[in-house]
């Protein structure tokens, strides 16, 4: 299965994907990282693994469409099968989530469908939840709200600040991602309507 990370920042779900598939046992290559911001830390990673990325700068582009027709090209001319959005801060257009739609996966730092969109920690923490967690799901046209692939509860503790409460989600999505990816590239996991189904090998 060949795969296209989209990052915009630190890339730890990178790293944890990438270190999961190094260690065997996912039928998966990372064959290209995009990314939209010079200075994100992913490229570095990418880097360490000898994995290409594709910078882009936004602004460069009339529209987002300008940018993705771009991005579609070079996936194509790569060969991807799975794109992972992994804290890509972009909303996506139907240029991407048209010939993707069923291939294209991301990891949101709460439970959905509460705490969609941007700060999904600071909302959980402003709401006075007392779970949240993470959640990998399909990407459709909208905000967060794709048919949901696997959720983690992580419990918010008394005094959690978002950098607290954040690590402990991040441990949660760290273990998670690689676990759906290998499910995808294992050929388990069915969508119907919205609902997906995980069958068992
Ligand atoms: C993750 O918490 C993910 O849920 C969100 O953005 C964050 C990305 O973190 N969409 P990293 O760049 O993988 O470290």
């Amino acid at each position: 299965l060949k795969i296209a990370v989209f990052a915009s920042g630190s890339g730890s779900n990178f790293q944890a994907l990438a270190d999961a598939i190094r260690a065997g046992g996912i039928d998966a290559t990372i064959s290209l990282v995009v990314c939209d911001k010079p200075s994100a830390y992913v490229l570095e990673r990418a880097k360490a693994f000898e994995i290409e990325s594709y910078l882009f700068n936004p602004k460069e582009f009339a529209s987002r469409e300008a940018y993705e027709e771009q991005i579609v090209a070079k996936l194509q001319d790569k060969g991807i099968e799975l794109i992972v959005m992994a804290g890509y801060m972009r909303l996506v257009t139907n240029v991407l989530v048209e010939p993707y739609y069923g291939r294209m996966i991301n990891i949101h730092p709460a439970l959905l469908p509460a705490f969609p969109g941007m700060d999904g920690i600071g909302q959980a923490i402003a709401y006075g939840a007392k779970v949240t967690g993470a959640t990998v799901h399909f990407v459709d046209g909208g905000t967060d709200t794709g048919p949901i692939i696997a959720q983690r509860a992580v419990e918010v503790q008394e005094g959690d600040t978002k950098e607290t409460l954040g690590a402990r989600i991040q441990q949660a999505e760290h273990a998670m991602l690689p676990e759906v990816v290998k499910w995808i590239a294992d050929g388990r996991v069915s969508l119907s309507g919205r609902v997906v189904t995980v069958s068992q090998c």
